[in-house]
């Protein structure tokens, strides 16, 4: 099992990393971990989530409250503690602004075109969220439909969130969110986009169940797989 000590250390090297690679800007953003069945360790909120020390993490409880920790829980924990409800497989969550598939969420379009075989097989589709307040029960209510059978969601004029089994899993969904986003613009800029069948997204769900085993497992046990838990349904296009 991890300690909370490795979950502390992935927090803030994760934080950077979304810094670093312009995910995020000034204070936006935000990551958390489960540490157990009622306990959840997370960011700050108002900080540079590139920036933190351990000390500036702090846990809570499933309804919010903080446990310990000296600093005040990120405004957005309850779209995290959502995810963590409705997703028992759930072990990690990131939230940040990445700007092309932020620009996606902002220009209302929802990034589900069957465009690249492995985003399809990796993500499967990434759906957009109707625009409601950060940090509000609406926001909650508009992400809720849609938390079960996805593992990235576009939220309208706004960010993405992204989560999975560890944070490790939940950052690198992030980065292929970012990177799909800017390969599907780069197809407007050409004036063409040259979509995959309905014949062909079938053969790559088909594959879907099983790679996302893999790289749920492969990065902490060599990618011996074993059976999934509570695995969301296949995506539509
Ligand atoms: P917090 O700093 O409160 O986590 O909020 C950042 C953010 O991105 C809100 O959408």
């Amino acid at each position: 099992m991890t300690s909370e000590r490795t979950h502390r250390k992935d927090i803030l090297r994760f934080g950077k990393m979304i810094h670093e690679r312009g995910f995020i800007a000034a204070t936006d953003g935000n990551l958390s971990v489960r540490l157990g069945r009622n306990r959840i360790l997370t960011t700050p909120t108002a900080m540079c989530k590139g920036m933190m020390q351990s000390s500036d993490l702090v846990v809570c409880d499933l309804d919010g409250n903080r446990i310990s920790g000296r600093r005040n829980v990120s405004s957005e924990i309850a779209m995290h503690l959502l995810i963590y409800r409705l997703r028992p497989d759930v072990n990690a969550v990131v939230h940040a602004h990445p700007p092309t598939a932020t620009g996606y969420a902002a220009a209302g379009l929802p990034l589900s075109q069957p465009l690249l075989s492995e985003v399809i097989i990796c993500l499967g589709n990434i759906p957009l969220a109707e625009y409601a307040t950060p940090g509000t029960l609406e926001l909650s209510q508009a992400l809720e439909p849609l938390v079960p059978g996805n593992d990235a969601i576009l939220m309208s004029n706004h960010g993405v969130v992204t989560y999975g089994e560890d944070l490790h899993v939940a950052y690198m969904r992030m980065e292929t969110v970012e990177h799909f986003a800017r390969i599907a613009l780069v197809t407007h800029l050409l004036g063409q986009q040259k979509l995959l069948t309905d014949q062909d997204v079938e053969k790559l769900q088909s594959v879907r169940a099983k790679y996302v085993t893999a790289l749920n497992h492969g990065h902490n046990n060599g990618g011996r797989e074993r059976s999934s838990r509570q695995r969301p349904p296949a995506k539509t296009y």
